[in-house]
């Protein structure tokens, strides 16, 4: 097998971070398949514009003619499936292409795996016994359902319990993998990660939703009463965790990660905001917190997420390398350096949304 991989949704948020990291360190070809949703963004990727390790094709996951054809010709010896719809409260709003892509999408891509898994064996018998190949599979905490405060955090055993369509869509993914790996030996690896932040981080989600709207002197909507709790881990470190279990991971196990950071999403907008404070003040010297506004809840919200990410760094040694301080003072650094990109992202599809989903809101 060459040293290609074929990467999903590496347009995307993480996706992206984690080509421009694969390609950056020199590991080798990356095949990258997204189909440019309103999430998939080439810019992202301008870093590496021209590089002949990287190989955009534009398409669907679903499409296996596609994926047949990708497959045989560049003869990947990994895939790292990214490619998903992503944001809960889209998902609320319209499951439909959560089960599109989410479920029948992986379950496409998984077939055509499977064929082309089966064709490896074939030339090489001794693939069944000790497989070169891997599927990874890059899943969400969010499958485990909610935890109430004094609640031990998620381990790769918590039974799944999903509550919102995107985190159903995503648990009928992982189980799909999971199948595939008992039924046909298909050589799988899961990862279940908390919420991520850093580059290219679309502005539908809560970090880069309120670092560009305290900026642009706009309200920062905080659902409910800001004390639902999330597990935050800068992006980098969930690539490198992801780089990690490809490498070393066991067939067929899931891995859990998470930056040990549990926070109220209240706190991490102040946290926010005293950094803007520091780094862009405002010209009449008041703070940024006097633009937090408490709007109408998620229907559903998840009341508190934590990750226990034990058995990666007991069985993988994997640790991440920053924490929340560390990592979203460079957040803010790098929103306040790409204007360029900023502008571009925050065009069009993006303001039909924030229509949608946020007038009329306030609590
Ligand atoms: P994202 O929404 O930023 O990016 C998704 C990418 O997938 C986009 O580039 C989009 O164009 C592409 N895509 C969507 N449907 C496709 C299809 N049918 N075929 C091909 N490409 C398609 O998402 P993200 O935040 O980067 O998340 C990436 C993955 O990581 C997802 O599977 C998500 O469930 C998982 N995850 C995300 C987080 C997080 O905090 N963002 C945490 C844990 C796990
Ligand atoms: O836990 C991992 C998951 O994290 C990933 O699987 C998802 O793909 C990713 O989108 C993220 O889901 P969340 O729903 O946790 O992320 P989001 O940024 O949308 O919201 C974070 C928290 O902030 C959540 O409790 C909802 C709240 N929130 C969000 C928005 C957009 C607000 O209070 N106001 C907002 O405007």
């Amino acid at each position: 097998m060459k040293n290609t991989i074929l990467v999903t949704g590496g347009a995307g948020f993480i996706g992206s971070n984690f080509v421009l990291d694969w390609i950056n360190a020199g590991l080798g070809t990356v095949i990258n398949l997204d189909k440019l949703t309103y999430a998939g963004n080439l810019e992202n990727l301008e870093d590496i514009k021209g590089n002949p390790n990287h190989i955009f094709v534009h398409g669907d996951i679903g499409d296996r003619a596609l994926l047949a054809k990708l497959l045989a010709e560049h003869k990947p010896r990994a895939i790292i499936n990214f490619a998903a719809e992503s944001h809960v409260d889209r998902s609320i709003h319209g499951p439909e292409d959560f089960i599109q892509t989410n479920v029948v999408g992986t379950f496409h891509l998984l077939e055509e795996v499977r064929a082309y898994w089966n064709a490896l064996v074939a030339a090489n018998p001794a693939e069944k016994e000790n497989p070169q190949f891997r599927f990874l599979h890059v899943s969400t905490d969010e499958v485990y359902g909610t935890l109430g405060p004094t609640d031990p955090a998620f381990t790769e055993t918590t039974p799944y319990a999903p509550n919102s369509p995107y985190s159903a869509s995503k648990a009928a993914s992982d189980h799909l993998v999971r199948a595939y790996h008992h039924t046909y030996g298909l050589p799988v690896l899961t990862t279940n990660c908390s919420n991520n932040y850093g580059p290219y981080h679309f502005p539908e989600k809560l970090i880069p939703l309120c670092l560009l709207n305290a900026l642009a002197g706009k309200p920062l909507p905080i659902y409910g009463d800001g004390q639902q709790i999330r597990d935050w881990l800068f992006v980098k470190d969930h690539c490198s965790a992801i780089r990690r279990v490809l490498e070393a991971g066991k067939l067929g196990e899931t891995y859990n990660v998470g930056g040990w950071n549990e926070k109220a999403n209240l706190d991490v907008v102040q946290t926010l905001c005293s950094i803007l404070d520091e780094l862009k003040p405002k010209a009449d010297g008041s703070s940024y917190k006097e633009q937090l506004t408490f709007v109408k809840d998620r229907p559903g919200h998840d009341r508190r997420y934590a990750i226990d990410a034990t058995k990666l760094e007991r069985e993988l040694g994997w640790k991440p390398a920053e924490t929340f301080d560390t990592g979203i003072r460079k957040t803010v650094e790098w929103y306040l350096q790409n204007q360029g990109w900023v502008n571009n992202v925050t065009s069009g599809e993006y303001r039909n949304w924030v229509n949608k989903q946020y007038s009329g809101s306030a609590a």
